[in-house]
């Protein structure tokens, strides 16, 4: 079969590879149906990841049929069409135990195209089967729930979530990247009173109108905290979500928040960020921080097959899997080419 496989920073080729195997009982090997591009991806291949090392199939967000199944899998059958998720768990670790699949002891987390073979493959071995993978309802095709693999729940859970969004909060999102804006979808959800968007590209913040942004900020050229201000009586929003991963974003999201208001950090930091405690500590601010976990995947999945949630949205372009090198290209130039999500599809049959 063929796969996107790394081969150090700048180095990544579409070749023919090993086909996947059930190693261990509890595994399935699953044909991808349609597979998605993540920024993270995009990091590993700067080299910001250095766990991920030369010859690793990269990916971590697809859709696809079970092909086999290992003697231990219980829940997943052959011919099952599935969601595998961003995030694995063993399912009986403390964390697993508690939902928190993220920090799995067990082996889980993010190990998909990070420490074990990704799903930017024709096929993919899926470890941990039964509690690492959702079914797809019939009636939802491959793309309504593909988004579903990691920026639906990572905006949901760790932007709107660990905000407390609730009905009537003023909400400021800093960062409109496909996560930014999954977590304005979501926070949609609790019907607060303003969603106000934050970011320095107009495109982005287009984007952000479109996924049911009220105010948009281009904080080049404007005063976000001005204009925040301005809206909440001098007091601040009630929640502030970052989505970009720069420390002026997180020290912004803190300056935005009001006293007893809550910040929830998303982004992905590769630099400290000042805590301006001289400011905070009379605030009664809350500061939250997470990564992904994806308990949240069977509610979102429940919205999505209902019609409550349109994740298929998020889709600028669309490829076949042969054509995964320029895929990258156009959403690693997303400046240029618009991009907010790629899909790839691939082409059926059994592994060759
Ligand atoms: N916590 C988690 O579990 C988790 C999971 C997935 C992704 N992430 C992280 O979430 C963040 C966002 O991901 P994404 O895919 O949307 O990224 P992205 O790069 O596509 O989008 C980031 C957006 O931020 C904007 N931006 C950049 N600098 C800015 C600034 N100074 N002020 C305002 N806006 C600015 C950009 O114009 C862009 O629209 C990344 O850091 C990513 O690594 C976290
Ligand atoms: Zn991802
Ligand atoms: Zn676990």
């Amino acid at each position: 079969m063929r796969a996107v496989v790394y081969h150090g920073p700048g180095r990544k080729t579409w070749e023919e590879v090993t086909d996947p195997s059930i190693v261990d009982d509890t595994d399935a090997v699953v044909r991808v149906d349609a597979v998605t591009i993540c920024g993270t991806d995009l990091h590993i291949l700067k080299g910001d990841v250095p766990e991920v090392t030369d010859g690793r199939i990269l990916g971590h967000e697809a859709v696809g049929t079970v092909v086999a199944t290992g003697s231990g899998v219980r829940r997943v059958h052959t011919g099952d069409r599935v969601l595998v998720s961003c995030i694995s768990a063993c399912g009986t670790c403390r964390y697993c135990r508690s939902g928190s699949f993220g920090q799995c002891l067990g082996g889980g987390g993010w190990i998909l195209g990070h420490t074990t073979d990704g799903v930017q493959a024709e096929y993919a071995r899926v470890p941990f089967t039964d509690t690492s993978t959702y079914p797809i309802p019939e009636n939802v095709a491959d793309e309504d729930v593909l988004m579903l693999a990691d920026i639906g729940p990572t905006g949901y859970e760790v932007g709107v979530l660990n905000g407390r969004v609730s009905p009537g909060d003023v909400v400021a999102v800093v960062g409109s990247g496909p996560i930014g804006l999954s977590a304005i979808m979501g926070a949609k959800l609790y019907s607060p009173s303003q969603i106000i968007a934050i970011d320095l590209a107009d495109s982005r913040l287009d984007a952000a109108k479109q996924f049911g942004a009220d105010v948009m900020v281009n904080s080049s050229r404007e005063d976000a905290g001005e204009i925040v201000r301005g809206l909440t009586e001098g007091l601040g929003c009630d929640v502030a979500i970052e989505a970009v991963g720069v420390p002026s974003t997180f020290e912004l999201c803190t300056d935005l928040v009001r006293p007893g208001g809550t910040v929830a950090n998303v982004g992905v930091h590769g630099q400290p960020a000042m805590m301006h405690l001289e400011k905070l500590w009379i605030r009664n601010v809350t500061v939250r921080t997470g990564l992904v976990d994806t308990y949240s995947t069977p509610t979102l999945l429940k919205l999505v097959a209902r019609g409550q949630l349109d994740m298929g949205r998020f889709i600028t372009h669309r490829f076949g899997m042969s054509d995964f090198m320029d895929a990258y290209d156009v959403f690693g130039n997303a400046a240029t080419t618009q991009a907010l999500k790629v899909v790839l599809t691939g082409s059926t049959g059994a592994p060759s």
